[in-house]
């Protein structure tokens, strides 16, 4: 039987990264977790995210993943060290990945990231930057309404624009030229958040880049899926399945069909 790549995160927001996994590694299987039902998990202490986090391991690893991709920001910010520690199998998160490309993109050396407040009050975004560049200029900004209208599946609503300017006042008069979406719900928003920006703000997804991180890891181990056939991914959700089934089928572009 093939190995998956299991891919976690709070709700659907991870979903931005499995289709990215699944467009560059098209023959890889995925298994998808979305802890809906306890999202969003920015508001939560950083000890009740390592938890949920762990819960969501311990039930992964009964399929015997071959890595897990921690497609959630705050989750990556709390538990990444730990769950690395934990299990045998390799273990990323979306922090690194998304500072990488912010690096590379920016010309003015000025960046901005913005997250939910776990992700944002941690620090890890700001401390991956100047690990990778110590002169790097950083405007954080928490954006806490952000994942609870894409949860909703409201990323499309005419509400939502309004939303997006309100959370983004404190970083749009900034002088950076690349904008860090530190967390992966937000690419459900790219278009409203690039338009309230402006065009000379490039918007980092780190969804590439970690992707493109899985493909590294399993070449290197010698892991890469090479079964011709076409992989049949699986889904997992603790909330809705009906909403996770409908955003998910959107955002993916196929239909997910429900199992009982
Ligand atoms: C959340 O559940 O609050 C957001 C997930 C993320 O940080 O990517």
């Amino acid at each position: 039987m093939q190995q998956a790549i299991a891919i976690l995160d709070s709700g659907v927001g991870g979903l931005t990264v499995a289709k990215e996994v699944m467009r560059q590694l098209p023959r890889e299987k995925i298994i998808y977790f979305g802890d809906t039902a306890r999202a969003p998990y920015g508001p939560r202490t950083p000890e009740e995210v390592r938890l949920f986090t762990e819960q969501i391991v311990d039930y992964l690893i009964q399929y015997d993943p071959k890595m897990i991709v921690i497609a959630c920001n705050t989750a990556t910010a709390a538990a990444l060290d730990y769950i690395s520690s934990k299990v045998t199998v390799p273990v990323i998160g979306v922090i690194h990945p998304g500072a990488r490309a912010a690096i590379s993109a920016t010309k003015t050396g000025h960046v901005g990231v913005i997250g939910t407040v776990g992700t944002i009050g941690s620090g890890a975004y700001t401390a991956a930057l100047k690990q990778l560049s110590p002169y790097i200029g950083v405007e954080s900004q928490a954006c806490p309404e952000l994942v609870p209208l894409v949860e909703h599946g409201l990323f499309r609503s005419k509400d939502s624009l309004q939303v997006v300017e309100r959370s983004l006042r404190g970083i749009k008069d900034t002088s950076i030229d690349c904008l860090i979406l530190g967390c992966t719900h937000y690419p459900f928003l790219m278009h409203t958040i690039q338009t309230v920006m402006g065009p000379n703000v490039k918007l980092i997804s780190s969804a590439d880049e970690t992707a493109r991180e899985v493909s590294t890891i399993l070449y290197d181990k010698g892991q890469l899926a090479s079964s011709m056939e076409g992989p049949v991914h699986q889904f997992f959700c603790t909330g809705d399945p009906e909403i996770f089934q409908s955003i998910a089928t959107e955002w993916l572009g196929e239909h997910i069909k429900r199992t009982p």
